[in-house]
């Protein structure tokens, strides 16, 4: 099938290699001349698990293409995917201006039918406006060529996208008509062989499923870390507790473990414009303005509890922060709660070492070359006359680290760990000041 993606950032990238895996002819168009020639090049842009293997054996088969040109864009594809970002507005609702920008090259273009999936992350009603969009250029040119459009939300996790893509749990297709619920039932067939996965449902419907779904994982982490804060002060260990509770199959074990707050371009912008959508229909969402400002605070709690152990005075201070990416297995920093930990540091005169696995470029290009930034090439270096370590994000290579190392590179045997991933109780005995989250009073 012929297939064509705008925006070709993480849910274009992997939609489009996953498409063209399963034989598809897939087209993806972006206006990043920059990115397209660094995708002709052999160079992904960007660092998704397995990602880059599957484009260049795709590419070296013919079955996927990176353009600007949106002509061509436009001519190739039966369906057309709108997989641009949503970003948010001022006012915290989605910016839809990519996405009708999309939706107005393809009017301009039309000749024959076409079916315009909506894959970003859009609030209800957009489907009407591409729609609208589309109708009104179509107009302009006096022409009349059929179109649809569909809902088709996108629900990969970063660091695992290429799994989510081909076993999806579900596929959500919002459609009001027969024909491209049929098309989208053949389109994603090579993903739905084992049982089938597609949940077919009215166009609104399908928008406000996404967000529905980030806005449950974003409340589930808020809320764990409101009790982690409790715990922390009635001297419980939120980490018994959440095993307590996560046995509980009506719980789950799953997205409830405490932290620096949650981060990524998704949950953030997605629970604002929720509540903002409801604002607009005269509902104050009041959980979604809580789970929002429960994370705000939770972002600043590791520099909190910095302060307070260095007494307030961090100047001149040097802190080595493991973990950079908003979580592990991507390079992606969009609201990562280390950005909060390291402007805050900045704030006061200290200076960071800071090592990530894969968000060593990222850092650099957010924040430039800085005198109080040093991007380390190990874990191991970071610790080097560091007055304290911090982890911020959970990769798997900071779980075991050598303690004896640790201590002997360290200035001060002090460690703030942002994701619970060590012992308190081994730390206490290897002579270390252990603060983590949650995790009662007598062990801080
Ligand atoms: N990143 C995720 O994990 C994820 C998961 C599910 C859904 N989403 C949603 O999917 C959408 C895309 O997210 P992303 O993370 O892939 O964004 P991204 O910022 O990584 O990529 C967007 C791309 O769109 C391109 N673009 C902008 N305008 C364009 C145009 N007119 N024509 C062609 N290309 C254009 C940009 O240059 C960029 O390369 C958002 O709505 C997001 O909320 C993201």
């Amino acid at each position: 099938m012929k297939i064509t993606i705008f925006g070709s950032g993480y849910v274009g990238l992997v939609t489009g290699a996953c498409l063209s895996d399963a034989g598809n002819d897939v087209m993806c168009v972006d206006i990043d001349a920059q990115k397209i020639a660094q995708l002709n090049d052999g160079v992904v842009p960007i660092y998704e698990p397995g990602l880059d293997e599957l484009i260049r054996i795709n590419k070296e088969a013919g079955r996927i293409t990176f353009t600007t040109d949106i002509d061509s864009g436009v001519a190739h594809g039966l369906f057309q995917f709108i997989a641009v970002g949503t970003p948010p507005d001022e006012d915290g609702s989605a910016d839809l201006q990519y996405v009708l920008a999309v939706a107005k090259s393809i009017g301009e273009r039309l000749a024959e039918y076409r079916v315009v999936i909506d894959k970003s992350t859009v609030p209800v009603g957009t489907a009407d406006k591409v729609h609208a969009a589309i109708q009104k250029e179509l107009d302009l040119r006096g022409v009349n060529h059929e179109f649809d459009v569909v809902s088709n939300p996108e629900f990969l996790k970063e660091g695992d996208a290429i799994g989510d893509f081909m076993k999806p749990d579900r596929i959500v297709v919002g459609t009001d008509n027969p024909r491209t619920s049929e098309l989208l039932k053949t389109l994603y067939a090579p993903f739905n062989r084992n049982h089938d996965r597609m949940i077919v449902m009215d166009i609104r419907s399908a928008e406000l499923t996404k967000y529905a779904a980030n806005a449950m994982l974003a409340t589930k982490i808020s809320f764990m870390n409101e009790l982690a804060n409790i715990a922390e002060r009635v001297d419980a260990d939120i980490e018994m507790v959440r095993q307590g509770i996560g046995s509980d199959s009506r719980i789950g074990y799953s997205f409830i473990y405490p932290g620096a707050g949650y981060g990524g371009s998704c949950f953030p912008k997605d629970v604002q414009a929720l509540a903002r959508t409801a604002g607009q229909f005269d509902y104050k969402a009041e959980l979604l303005d809580a789970v929002e400002s429960v994370n705000a605070r939770q972002k600043s709690l590791l520099f909190n509890k910095i302060m307070s152990h260095f007494d307030g005075d961090l100047k001149g201070r040097t802190f080595a922060v493991w973990g950079l990416s908003f979580k592990p297995n991507t390079d992606d920093m969009r609201e990562a709660p280390s950005r909060v930990l390291l402007e805050s540091l900045w704030g006061k005169g200290a200076k960071v070492k800071a090592f990530d696995p894969q968000a060593a470029e990222e850092v650099q290009r957010i924040y430039g070359r800085r005198d109080d930034l040093i991007v380390c090439d190990s874990a191991d270096d970071a610790l080097i006359e560091a007055d304290a370590l911090v982890v911020v994000t959970e990769w798997k290579a900071f779980r075991s680290p050598d303690f004896d190392q640790l201590k002997k590179e360290l200035k001060n045997p002090v460690i703030f760990d942002g994701r619970n991933i060590f012992d308190p109780h081994i730390l206490e005995n290897e002579g270390f000041v252990y603060y983590g989250i949650g995790r009662g009073a007598s062990i801080y």
